[in-house]
């Protein structure tokens, strides 16, 4: 007989509910969920009583084992997932660069090769698009049906290295909708922040703080709006990664408000972290060099209220992590050469719910959403994964809200020399942690297995819930704005 185990005691809570419930687990499925239910003798009872119970954790942006800025990133699939299960995530989403002229099938077996055999928990794949042309367009469909990828990333920003022309992201947008895709984008003018960081060196300005000032809020605003405005045109999806700025939301809310299918994320450090940390001595500020930049304070509480009022709806942590020594350090006399990025993968569940739920700015339930649900919906990976019901997957947290916890380096899983959210004091923590019914995390103890993570091929891009009749979108007023 397979595997039995019963939770027993805890408080369920999914993006909808939350009830006492005891949860049985068969076969790496979720077989039952009531009250008192009985275990024959062949079931492993666990105890989680005064303890949340939620679906694992979903990161739909992540970048492991990833060259970018003259070196790669510090966590692999082991050390990255590892660490994302400490941290109460089940699933990632990881984002598979591509090359122009290389096939993107190509491409994509080379990001299964990073993951094979290394990741404990489950993971699928964005695919980069860099550029558009027959064999793009022959390719695309193939992603989608056979890979499993329905969600394509075009980057607006980092011109001459990843950055798309305004052409290829509508075609993207145009095929998406056609085929059954998400096209997320990295929304910042890149042709713009090229010149004003050009100007900043040509000044001698060279330190890490001259990162943030030399990428605005404002162009962040800007291409949010356009990419937008691209979706609507295209009668597409457009989901935007890494929100960091009230402008940015501005935009966001301003399209959904005219019923137009525009999704934004945003992640923990743009919630607790701001600009001053940046100017540092010491080169200290390279340790927050993000793109786009850690915002002024104020910017803060628009991004919580937007999450609050459902115009941003997802957490991603877009865990890309480089070392302080040795990497970071390769922009000591030019802040354009700071790789960027940070390691944010093992802390997104326990920020959001210490800062959003412990202190009164998101319910549980949001938490639980944003965290997982809301990535299960758009990504295509619902309802197999990112809610508790009879028959989905056994991806599982016990999470306790009474441990109280301190952010450190010291203790982190991470594979980076340190952590962006030092000494943040935390309310709750993952304690236990499984993935298809095995655990992962036990007590707060690694039990899992490099290479038990498996591949998901996730469904096409469904927006679900119905949406608001739309306006023409020749009443859409402003452009650039
Ligand atoms: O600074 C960041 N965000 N690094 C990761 C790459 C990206 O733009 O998402
Ligand atoms: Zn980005
Ligand atoms: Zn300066
Ligand atoms: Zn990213």
């Amino acid at each position: 007989m397979s595997k039995r185990t019963l939770i027993r005691g805890g408080i369920l809570v999914t993006a909808s509910d939350t009830f006492e419930a005891d949860i049985l687990i068969a076969a790496g499925k979720i077989a039952q969920i009531g009250i008192g239910l009985i275990p024959d003798d062949q079931t492993e009872v666990l105890d989680a009583t005064g303890c949340y119970i939620i679906p694992g954790g979903i990161d739909p942006h992540t970048h492991l084992d990833m060259p970018f800025g003259g070196t790669v990133t510090a966590d692999d699939f082991a050390t990255g997932t590892t660490a994302a299960a400490f941290g109460g995530t089940t699933t990632i989403i990881d984002f598979c660069l591509t090359q122009k002229g290389r096939r993107l099938s190509e491409s994509l077996q080379e990001w299964h090769r990073k993951a094979q055999g290394k990741a404990v928990i489950d993971y699928g794949f964005h695919l980069m698009i860099g550029e558009m042309n027959e064999q793009v367009l022959e390719e695309l469909p193939q992603m989608i049906e056979e890979e499993g990828v329905s969600s394509f990333k075009v980057f607006m920003a980092y011109k001459n290295q990843f950055q798309a022309d305004d052409g290829i992201l509508f075609q993207t947008l145009q095929k998406a909708k056609e085929y059954g895709a998400l096209v997320m984008v990295h929304a910042e003018n890149g042709d713009v922040i090229d010149l004003l960081v050009k100007q900043a060196l040509a000044e001698g300005h060279t330190a890490p703080i001259h990162h943030a000032l030399t990428r605005p809020s404002m162009l962040e605003g800007e291409a949010t709006g356009r990419a937008a405005r691209l979706a609507a045109l295209a009668d597409s999806q457009l989901y935007v990664v890494h929100v960091t700025c009230a402008e940015a939301a501005e935009q966001i809310a301003r399209m959904r408000e005219m019923g137009y299918r525009i999704w934004g994320e945003t992640c923990p450090q743009y919630l607790t972290l701001d600009q001053s940390i940046m100017d540092q001595p010491d080169f200290e500020g390279a340790k927050y060099v993000w793109s786009p930049p850690l915002r002024e304070k104020g910017h803060q509480e628009a991004l919580w209220n937007a999450l609050q009022s459902g115009q941003l709806q997802t957490i991603g942590s877009d865990h890309c992590s480089f070392n302080f020594k040795g990497q970071k350090d390769l922009g000591k006399d030019d802040f354009s050469k700071i790789p960027n990025g940070g390691p944010v993968i093992e802390d997104r569940l326990s920020i959001l719910y210490s800062e959003g739920v412990a202190k009164g700015r998101i319910s549980l339930n949001q938490w639980v959403d944003l965290c997982s649900t809301r990535a299960s919906k758009l990504f295509g990976l619902f309802p197999q994964k990112g809610t508790l019901a009879v028959g989905t997957d056994a991806d599982i947290v016990i999470f306790d809200p009474s441990v109280t916890r301190v952010i450190s380096a010291e203790t982190h899983h991470m594979n980076v020399d340190y952590s962006a959210f030092e000494g943040m004091q935390v309310q709750g923590c993952p304690v236990t942690v499984l993935c298809r019914g095995e655990y992962v995390v036990r007590d707060r103890q690694y039990i899992g297995n490099a290479g038990a993570g498996k591949y998901v091929k996730r469904n096409k891009y469904d927006a679900g819930a119905p949406i608001p009749p739309r306006q023409p979108v020749t009443a859409i007023h402003g452009g650039r704005n």
